[in-house]
């Protein structure tokens, strides 16, 4: 038998670094990187764009079938949603706040399952998430729990929506953080824990070529 593709799954909550992270360490490594926050989001875009109600579980789950999602590795990254770009809609606070809704749905999970196990491909597969060492590649290597304090997330988040222009107010952001991180947390179906045997890494205090190194450090000494 082959031996399986290598994974470092790396989960944590929202605006820990995690995407910036993750990216960069599958770059250096040469390795595929699936964002799997995108394809919940990206379903989210589809129900928003259908009026169905986030909590219509069975055309949630018939659409997280049929929608055909390519992603591509320009900079920064672009996702299609059956031929359409919808980019620039993925990090919408509407998309993230549907997102988080359809992502308690265990049906809906199960029908995402096998879309992100596809992008575990040779020569290795950096995985970023919240239940990539538990739920998705509980057989995953490598471990990785990346996460930050809230008032560090949702200043980095502020900050992040003030560049674009936005008019966004902290205190909102970091209750609107705060509520998202409790229904990932609390969720019966693949709630973001810190999988056994995962090593963790607080941002709070790093900037993102530490934490890349730091991350970098738990594959190296075995890929
Ligand atoms: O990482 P993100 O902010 O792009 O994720 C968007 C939402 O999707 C978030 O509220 C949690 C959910 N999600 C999930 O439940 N499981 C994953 N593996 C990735 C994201």
């Amino acid at each position: 038998m082959n031996p399986p593709v290598p994974v470092l799954a790396i989960d944590g909550p929202g605006g820990a670094g995690k995407g910036t992270v993750s990216r960069a360490v599958a770059r250096h490594l040469g390795w595929h990187f699936l964002d799997s926050g995108a394809i919940y989001r990206a379903l989210a875009i589809a129900v928003i764009d259908r009026t169905i109600a986030p909590d219509a579980v069975a055309d949630i789950v018939k659409i997280a079938h049929a929608m055909q999602l390519r992603f591509d590795t320009a900079e920064p990254p672009g996702v299609c949603l059956d031929g359409v770009d919808i980019s620039d809609r993925l990090q919408d606070e509407q998309t993230g706040a549907i997102a988080s809704r359809i992502a308690a749905l265990g049906p809906v999970r199960q029908a995402l399952l096998q879309k992100q196990r596809d992008f575990r491909q040779l020569p290795g597969l950096v995985a970023d998430g919240r239940d990539m060492g538990s739920v998705v590649f509980p057989d995953a290597e490598w471990k990785v729990f990346l996460t930050a304090s809230v008032e560090i997330r949702a200043e980095r988040r502020y900050r992040q929506l003030k560049r674009k222009g936005l008019d966004v107010n902290l205190e909102e952001l970091r209750s609107e953080l705060e509520i998202r991180d409790r229904r990932d947390r609390e969720r019966a179906e693949a709630p973001l824990i810190q999988s056994p045997g995962s090593v963790l890494i607080d941002t709070s205090e790093l900037d993102i070529p530490t934490a890349i190194q730091q991350c970098l450090a738990v594959v190296r000494p075995l890929a």
